[in-house]
């Protein structure tokens, strides 16, 4: 069985070097590689209907956003199918028929469906039931493409194995193997699993106004790595400094390769020697800073430098989305049409059925 790879990202902002590191890069890598047989990048944008129902306007406007965001960290049409979630109706069918595969218990104790609703503090009755199952939906999304290959960060993990959960339930219920249950591809890197804001706080996020956006200008990446969070306790520069759980030295964990000391920071050999003198004292949070923006700066401006060339074409940017969407929709149309077949609910398409009723109907049974 060939590889086929998939992920999707939900339009509700531009996307940031916590999705860069945690999954953008890696796509771009595997995409290199080569070695799959189909790989499919999308913008869900129904699923991001779940939880923004109260405003459809901000989706929309972000789609094109993330477009650009994928095509301008090196996402490339020619090897990678890039298309719209809400231009693929089967997927919609698809969560249908799933829908029946699944209790309401089971989706109560999907973690990261529960630490979003109480992170959206969603009331009991007022979560809406589209948010709530959409880890059915997100079955559909990856099994309507067989995708066996899913790269995404390990908050994504629960619906993974929700998938397969479903994958196993229908070709038990139906006695078929039409459907393939999908693996998780997590990052390497641990710093990389979840890059934290710079203030230090957990997760990167528009709310928080933490994020570094990869889309931001130079000025502004500037001041928000010198802006940000350290080590508290590090107040002279003589004063022994953390390492861990200074977003600095995170940062640096995540995007600094032993070449940049040569480049920038040749006093040092290597990230350990750097973190040895940050420990011991003397080595100031600005000379840090200024090394963490240089190391970013080498990844961040080509990408700035592409979207600048993208964003003066936009119809050039749907146009790509088409094609992706058309593509994806005749692939997903196949899966439908086996689908449906194992299911037995094609039935004019089914002549023993006809036949086999026509049968006993006339025979009075
Ligand atoms: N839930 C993912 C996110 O919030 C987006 C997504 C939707 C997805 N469908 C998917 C990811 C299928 C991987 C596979 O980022």
């Amino acid at each position: 069985m060939g590889k086929i790879i998939l992920t999707g990202d939900r339009p509700t902002g531009r996307l940031h070097i916590g999705h860069y590191v945690g999954s953008l890069k890696r796509r771009v890598e595997l995409q290199n590689q080569g070695g799959y047989d189909d790989m499919f990048v999308f913008i869900a944008d129904a699923q991001a209907l779940t939880d923004n129902a109260d405003n459809p306007e901000k989706v929309r406007q972000n789609v094109v956003e993330v477009a650009l965001d994928y095509l301008s960290v090196g996402l490339d049409p020619s090897k990678v199918t890039i298309f719209i979630q809400s231009m693929i109706p089967e997927l919609c069918e698809l969560s249908f028929y799933y829908m029946n595969l699944v209790t309401i218990a089971r989706l109560q104790r999907n973690p990261t469906v529960k630490s979003e609703i109480e992170m959206r503090k969603f009331e009991g009755g007022s979560i809406p039931a589209g948010f709530f199952t959409y880890p059915v939906s997100q079955a559909a999304d990856i099994t309507a493409f067989k995708a066996t290959t899913v790269p995404v960060g390990e908050d994504q993990e629960p619906m993974l194995e929700q998938c397969r959960e479903i994958v196993r339930k229908f070709n038990g219920v139906y006695n078929t193997d039409v459907l393939v249950e999908p693996e998780t591809l997590l990052p390497d890197n641990a710093a990389c699993l979840r890059l934290p804001g710079t203030d230090g706080k957990a997760k990167m996020s528009k709310s928080l106004g933490n994020c570094i956006y990869l889309s931001d200008p130079a000025d502004v990446v500037k001041k928000k790595v010198m802006g940000m969070f350290t080590d508290p306790g590090h107040i002279r520069v003589e004063d022994p400094g953390k390492v861990e759980g200074n977003t600095v030295f995170t940062y640096l964990d995540a995007f600094c390769r032993p070449e940049h000391f040569a480049k920038y920071l040749p006093d040092y050999e290597n990230l350990d020697a750097l973190k040895d003198h940050y420990r011991r004292g003397g080595l100031g949070d600005v000379k840090v800073k200024r090394f963490l923006l240089a190391v970013m700066e080498e990844t961040l401006a080509p990408i700035r430098a592409r979207r600048a060339e993208l964003e003066q074409d936009i119809p050039a940017v749907y146009e790509i989305l088409r094609k992706g969407s058309e593509k994806a929709r005749k692939v997903a149309a196949q899966t439908l049409h086996e689908v449906r077949d194992a299911m037995k609910i094609n039935y004019f398409d089914d002549e023993e059925l006809i036949r086999e009723q026509a049968e006993r109907f006339r025979q009075g049974k």
